[in-house]
């Protein structure tokens, strides 16, 4: 896509990807895609805000020289390092070694680090201003959303911030950049909490710190480096946020995440059994066979949600390996305090919830009670997994 202008002599200049097939590596993206948004300020000293992955760059380039000539940039200014907001720094180095750097004091270490950068590297304060003409810049060291070193951008004229990974989201471009001209808000919303339960959330103690820290700030349009750039209501996106990052420690909502994996179809018919009993209850599930689910679509649900129903098979005298792996990641994400329950069948000998215990203890998810069954199940046990399906839905309720 084409630079595109977000108010008089300021731009968008990033790139849409829809060929990346897993984000950071790990989480996929292959649907959705994702965007790299790079910003252009054109007054008497001209900078760009943020840059890209090392995906595109002949559009990354392009869209820079349709605006203004390499050789007469002044300032990049760097909020966070992470390469996928960095990668084509070597290039562009070489294209324009005249341009100096600014960042927090971490970020001037980790130049050196990730790209041997020395030179013309200048660390700003928190609250500093750089006068750039007409307009002049204010940076905000908020650290931790989501490196050490990160910070964000407020631009004082237009009222925009600059956020980075702050307020993004997964999703490629579909043809507009705004908000406002969006037609599919919700895929935007959907994909803002997964890419923030799957890359921001462990950081939500920061998150919430550096919303407090701007609460004062007059903010017209934020432009986070990832997904939409909120121009109409933009505290929308700052309230989900902030809704999301209270979720790590607060109350969530009334709602349970039904985990299964099943061999040869037992458990499976356990889950249905127990799932009829929830949604006689009228409370929300959101159904997973973790053999075949991505964690990455998986977290939101266990983030937001207030109850875990577990369906697993003994393997091996432990926990199945696929849901050993689901719970292990979001264990690893810091998803705590959680009320569980568990079912599933075993052939000879039990293990599984054993070994699901050990897992969560520490992330301090309670087992609220368990059914396990040998081999098939059969019609009364089945009946009996309703019923401790309902009495689980009715205690998450009543919570
Ligand atoms: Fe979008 Fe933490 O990088």
């Amino acid at each position: 896509m084409p630079a595109i202008e977000i108010k008089p002599d300021i731009y968008w200049i990033g790139v849409n990807d829809r060929t990346t097939d897993l984000f950071e590596g790990m989480w996929p993206i292959t649907d959705e895609g994702v965007t790299y948004n790079s910003y252009l300020i054109i007054d008497e000293k001209k900078v760009i805000i943020d840059l890209s992955k090392a995906i595109k760059t002949d559009t990354f380039f392009d869209n820079i020289s349709e605006k203004v000539k390499l050789s007469d940039l002044d300032y990049i200014v760097i909020n966070h390092m992470e390469p996928d907001h960095t990668g084509v720094f070597q290039i562009l180095r070489k294209m324009a070694p005249q341009c100096r750097i600014l960042g927090t004091p971490k970020t001037k270490k980790m130049l050196e680090t990730f790209y041997g950068i020395t030179d013309n590297v200048i660390e700003v304060k928190d609250g500093e201003t750089l006068i750039l003409g007409k307009t002049e810049l204010v940076f905000y060291h908020t650290p931790f959303v989501h490196w050490p070193e990160t910070m964000m951008t407020y631009e004082r004229k237009n009222r925009i911030l600059f956020s980075c990974d702050g307020f993004g989201g997964y999703g490629a471009l579909q043809g507009t950049i705004f908000n406002d001209q969006c037609g599919n808000i919700d895929f935007y919303k959907k994909e803002s909490l997964r890419y923030y339960v799957n890359i921001v959330a462990k950081f939500s103690n920061p998150v919430l710190k550096a919303i407090d820290k701007l609460k004062d700030v007059d903010i017209a349009v934020i432009a986070p480096s990832h997904g939409l750039v909120w121009r109409k209501n933009p505290a929308e996106i700052v309230k989900l946020y902030k809704k999301w990052a209270e979720y790590a420690a607060g109350k969530t909502e009334a709602g349970i995440t039904l985990l299964y994996g099943s061999m040869y179809g037992n458990t499976e018919m356990m889950m249905n059994a127990v799932a009829q009993g929830i949604s006689k209850e009228g409370i929300p599930v959101e159904i997973f066979d973790v053999a075949r689910t991505h964690s990455s679509y998986i977290l939101p649900s266990l983030w937001t949600k207030r109850g875990v129903m577990i369906g697993a098979p003994t393997y091996e005298a432990s926990l199945f390996p696929p849901m050993a792996q689901a719970v292990g990641a979001a264990v690893h994400k810091r998803i705590r305090n959680k009320k569980m329950a568990m079912f599933g069948s075993y052939g000879w000998s039990g293990g599984a919830l054993r070994e699901l215990e050990k897992l969560t203890e520490g992330a301090k998810w309670e087992l609220t009670d368990s059914y396990t069954f040998i081999g098939r199940p059969a019609a009364e046990d089945l009946k009996a997994g309703e019923n401790f399906g309902a009495s689980f839905a009715r205690l998450v309720k009543e919570e």
